[in-house]
């Protein structure tokens, strides 16, 4: 009986309407790019882990042929502000930090690494406005 109780709870949990669990958990900002083959699940579970291992491949092994580079999380996730200026992916409710915030972990990840994407993945960023003067802006950033 309990664990049918527990199943219908987590159930109803998953049925709340989507304006409901908005305000409920953190607002995600949209990512560019091709989603994970393996989910938003997955990655939301386990991005620590991969990222953790690949570190480790890379700094204490060499190996810089990985598969969650730090880099490329930064150059899909990044957001533009409306002057289509990238904005670190660590400022307060940008990718890096919106759940951390909301859970209250901490990572000093970017003492070191950029918060921003390298000039050549900046292409990867497609402005998130549907304003033409920052389109414009963009557009001539990227082609100098
Ligand atoms: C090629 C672009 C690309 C790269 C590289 C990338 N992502 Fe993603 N990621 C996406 C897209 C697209 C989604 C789908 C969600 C969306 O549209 O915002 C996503 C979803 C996620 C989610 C789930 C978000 C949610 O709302 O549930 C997490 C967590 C995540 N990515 C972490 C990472 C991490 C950590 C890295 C680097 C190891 C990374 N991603 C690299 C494009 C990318
Ligand atoms: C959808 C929510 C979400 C997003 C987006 C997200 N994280 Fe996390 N992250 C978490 C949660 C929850 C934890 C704590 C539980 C865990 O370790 O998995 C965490 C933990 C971590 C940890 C381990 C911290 C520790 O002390 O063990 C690292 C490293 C990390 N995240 C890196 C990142 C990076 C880098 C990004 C941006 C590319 C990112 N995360 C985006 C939810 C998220
Ligand atoms: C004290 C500085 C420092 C800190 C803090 C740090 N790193 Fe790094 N990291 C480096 C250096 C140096 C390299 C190797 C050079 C490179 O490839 O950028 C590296 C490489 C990596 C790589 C492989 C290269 C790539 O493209 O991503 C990953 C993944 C990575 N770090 C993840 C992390 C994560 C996750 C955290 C936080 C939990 C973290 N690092 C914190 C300095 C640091």
């Amino acid at each position: 009986m309990k664990a049918f109780l527990t199943v219908l709870i987590l159930l109803m949990g998953l049925g709340f309407p989507p304006a409901l669990s908005q305000t409920l958990g953190p607002v995600v900002p949209k990512a560019t790019g091709n989603p994970h083959p393996e989910g938003n699940l997955f990655m939301r579970i386990n991005h620590s882990k991969l990222l953790l291992q690949d570190r480790n491949l890379t700094v204490r092994l060499g190996d810089r042929n990985i598969g969650a580079s730090l880099k490329a999380c930064v150059a899909c996730h990044t957001s533009t502000d409306k002057n289509g200026q990238p904005i670190p992916i660590n400022a307060d409710k940008q990718f890096c930090s919106v759940c951390h915030e909301y859970v209250s972990a901490k990572i000093d990840c970017f003492q070191c690494h950029a918060t921003v994407p390298e000039k050549k993945t900046e292409a990867f960023l497609i402005p998130k406005t549907s304003d033409s003067n920052a389109l414009a802006a963009y557009l001539k950033e990227t082609s100098e």
